[in-house]
Formats: structure tokens, sequence, C-alpha cells
């Protein structure tokens, strides 16, 4: 693999089927070698299902549960090493116990619950209790980190965890430079990975929460939404180019 492109899939790789279908054509054709993965807040099972919905090939990798999860197509191998990485100070009960304190915060579906994170959805105009959180966090000795989507959703997972910690693990354990990584999202759960010094593309159509990265180093806020977007920034990068390979190349 030359290079790796790494997409959100909800309002980034999907929400505009004809865009999608123009990116899906652009990598299929591409003379240079993508590794095509995806992170997602979504779990593996509902991850697949939308994949399929929208006609989207298995990714090479996909990073799931906001970065707590990585598998390798095609047969979906676990990483293990990440997890055994981010399990470590991992203490859920004690985190449930002591959020269950904040009457903003509900749990989300059971099936939202994973192994190493936890899901809160925050009562509408309460956002301002996220920054309680990160505060009653390190307060009662826990190590996580309070990851806030689409001005409604709070994640805690693991300190070390998230999208922008899963691709660094990637970016390591497969010696990819990080030049040579693009990564595209629309919300907050992208925030880390889009600011993690590789090539950046924040979809047209971004949450407001993702407005602090403007004027970042290679974070390319694209005019086109959705897949189209992604498109931008390939454009914007010059990513598929052979010749982007070089030294010294953009
Ligand atoms: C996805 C997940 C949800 C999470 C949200 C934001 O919608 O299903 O659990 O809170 O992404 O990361
Ligand atoms: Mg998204």
């Amino acid at each position: 693999m030359d290079r790796a492109l790494i997409s959100d899939i909800d309002n980034t790789l999907i929400g505009d089927p004809a865009a999608l279908d123009r990116l899906l054509r652009r990598l299929a054709g591409s003379e240079v070698h993508v590794c095509f993965g995806i992170a997602t807040g979504r779990h593996l099972e509902i991850t697949l299902e939308v994949l399929e919905e929208w006609g989207v090939p298995l990714p090479d990798v996909l990073v799931t549960a906001v970065g707590t999860e990585i598998y390798y197509g095609p047969h979906l191998q676990p990483d293990s090493g990440w997890s055994e990485q981010i399990a470590r100070q991992w203490e859920p009960d004690k985190i449930r116990e002591v959020l269950a304190e904040m009457s903003d915060l509900r749990l989300q579906a059971p099936k939202n619950q994973r192994s190493f994170k936890i899901s809160y959805v925050i009562s509408p105009d309460k956002s301002g209790c996220v920054r309680q959180v990160e505060k009653l966090l390190p307060k009662r000795g826990l190590f996580a980190k309070a990851v806030f989507s689409h001005g409604r959703f709070l994640d805690i997972l693991p300190a070390d965890a998230g999208k922008g910690a899963a691709i660094r693990y990637l970016a390591g354990r497969w010696h990819w430079p990080p030049e040579h990584i693009l990564v595209a999202g629309d919300s907050g759960n992208d925030a880390d990975m889009l600011q993690g010094g590789y090539r950046g593309v924040a979809v047209g159509n971004h949450s407001p929460e993702l407005e602090w990265l403007r004027g970042k180093p290679r974070v390319f806020f694209a005019p086109g939404k959705y897949a189209a977007g992604i498109c931008d920034g390939l454009d914007y990068y010059g990513f598929l180019n052979a010749e982007y390979r070089k030294p010294g190349g953009r």
C-alpha cells in the first residue's frame, strides 16, 4: 500500500450516493495502491450493515466504536494489541457509577455500549455538562476521555483511545508516514484524527464543533459535502498522484 485513506462513515463517506460512487470509482481506478479504512462511532456489526447498504466494499481496516476497536479485512481479524494497550487503567464500572450522579446524562441503548466505550445522550441545551464530566473524571481518579459529537452524544473512552489515537497506532504498526494518510470526518469524534498531523479533510456539511480546527495546518475545509468533500480533499492534497510519493512532494 502506498498510502491510506481513512474516513468517518456517517455524514462523511455516506450521505450522497452519487458522490460516494465517484469516490469509490476514483479509488478503484487509482494507479497508486490506497489502503481504504473507516473510522466510525458505530460498532462493528452496524458498521458492516451500513457499508453493505451503501455498496461500499469491505475496507482493509475498520476502526470502530470511536477508535476503541480495530479490525482488518477481509476476515475482520481484531487487533488484540490495540485492545490490550487501551485496557490499562480502564475502569468502566467506576465511570458509570460516577457519571450516574449527572442528571443531564442518559446512557445510550445497550447495543451502543462496548467494552471500551460508554456512551451517553446529553439532554437538549445541556452541552455545558461536558466540561463538568471532564473535570469530574480526573477528580475521582479516573483516566478516561470524554468525546462530544453531534451536539448530543458523549462517549467516554480510555484516556489513550479515540479515532486519532487508533490511527496513530496503525501508522506506527504499519509504518505509514503521516503525509501518506488522509483522514476525513464531519463531527466531534473526528477532531483528534483531523488534527493528528495527517492530511485532514473536514467535509462541507461538518458539525459546528469542528469549526475551531479552521486554519489549523493540514486541516482542509472542503467545499463539497459528504463524499464530494473527500474527493475535494484528494484533489487538494494531490493524494492520488503517483509523484506524491517522491520525497519533498506535497
Ligand atoms: C455513533 C455511535 C454512538 C456514539 C456516536 C458518537 O452514533 O453509535 O454510540 O455516541 O457515534 O460517537
Ligand atoms: Mg460522522
